[in-house]
């Protein structure tokens, strides 16, 4: 589909439209994105999530003082909860159901590499977060029953916060004029990152997707960036100051010392090609590295072939991550789950796509190698392994 076609899930608006007007800049509410939107759990599911060892899931308690809890919880700990104002969230729902996963592929008007997960948060009435800012792009997606929310302007770095407790509620709140709505399921609020947000639950059984973005801050990608090069660097490139002036003052750091040590960093830094390897690896760092099961015996490439010429099926590891980038001569590296390979562009480009994993695959050259590796590093399972889960 053209960039440039209306696309319902953004009230009619097209991917173009959407990325100039709004993205990063500016919220937008859009009634009935996903009109007839069956939500992909219910609220007994997700409580059974938040149960399991290993998922991310936060309790927020309202009554009284604030309070946050982390799970896993127990069933103790729904039935001491009052009838109104807590809220349970769970992150990386799509991680763990299939049906709240595939919600993901329209969101592909955005680069894939962008998404980080989707969490999704039950509150009886009254259940709230408190006003915060996030410092993400979000899409706010109802899922059933109905949330209120009011927004409150954009919101810079050092607004205060309540303190002395474990959630980033922010003091003072006030809700722009009209910036006041109840969503109903199917409806949904894209929020830029910094902008103030309260949403409060209004029914019995509200649920709330998030799907979320990652950004990495200057001060991530700076230190990991000065990581990921700092081993392939010679001891030799340092710090030099050959032919400089007699020093006016032994004990003065001079303009021309500053200014040969700005050199060797930035000229260090600017390295277009290093930056692409580093960034596509940060940017499918898996959300829980720990998810990723290796295998345990490496993986034959002649036996793949034969499996896969049987017609059997790999699948995406749940949670992982791809990306791919050009370079060149029908080349590129391939991005996954934190790592990098070359192989053939083409086939970069399928496996980093949702399209399905089969023995079409084989006729790119390096193709069964490359297949073993990320079945290898737990990126890949095959189909009828998952399925038996
Ligand atoms: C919620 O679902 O309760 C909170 C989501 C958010 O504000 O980011
Ligand atoms: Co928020």
């Amino acid at each position: 589909m053209s960039s440039d076609s209306p696309l319902p899930m953004l009230g009619g608006l097209s991917a173009a439209e959407f990325l100039r007007d709004y993205w990063q800049q500016k919220p937008v509410l859009i009634r009935g994105a996903f009109p007839d939107f069956q939500c992909p759990l219910d609220p007994d599911e997700l409580a059974g999530l938040a149960c399991e060892e290993g998922v991310e899931a936060r309790l927020v308690e309202a009554q009284g003082p604030w309070r946050v809890s982390h799970g896993p919880f127990d069933e103790q700990t729904f039935a001491r909860l009052p009838e109104r104002d807590w809220t349970l969230l769970v992150q990386a729902v799509d991680h763990y159901v299939p049906e709240a996963a595939e919600l993901l592929e329209h969101f592909t008007f955005l680069p894939r590499w962008r998404l980080d997960d989707i969490m999704i948060s039950y509150a009886p009435p009254g259940g709230s977060v408190g006003p915060h800012v996030d410092q993400y792009d979000v899409f706010l997606l109802q899922g059933l029953g109905q949330r209120r929310w009011q927004l409150g302007g954009r919101v810079p770095d050092d607004a205060p916060i309540l303190p002395g407790i474990d959630l980033r509620i922010l003091e003072r709140f006030e809700v722009a004029p009209g910036d006041d709505w109840i969503l109903e399921p199917g409806d949904m609020l894209y929020l830029p990152p910094g902008w103030a947000h309260h949403g409060v639950s209004e029914s019995d059984d509200c649920l709330t997707l998030s799907v979320g973005f990652r950004a990495p801050s200057a001060d991530e990608a700076i230190a990991s960036f000065a990581d990921f090069l700092g081993d392939k660097l010679p001891p030799s490139l340092r710090y030099a100051d050959a032919g400089m002036a007699p020093p006016e003052d032994a004990g003065e750091l001079d303009d021309a010392a500053v200014e040969r040590m700005r050199r060797l960093i930035l000229e260090t830094l600017d390295d277009p090609a290093r930056l692409a390897q580093w960034f596509g690896r940060v940017m499918t760092q898996p959300k829980y590295v720990d998810q990723l099961v290796p295998n345990e015996q490496p993986t034959d490439p002649a036996e793949l072939v034969a499996t896969l010429q049987d017609g059997e099926e790999l699948l995406r590891s749940p949670g992982s991550r791809f990306a791919w980038r050009d370079l060149g001569n029908d080349r590129a590296t391939l991005f996954a789950d934190g790592d990098g390979a070359e192989c053939a562009l083409p086939l970069a480009q399928v496996l980093a796509s949702d399209a399905p994993l089969d023995a079409e695959l084989l006729e790119f050259d390096g193709a069964a190698e490359l297949l073993a590796a990320l079945l290898d590093a737990g990126s890949l399972t095959w189909a009828d392994e998952f399925e038996e889960e």
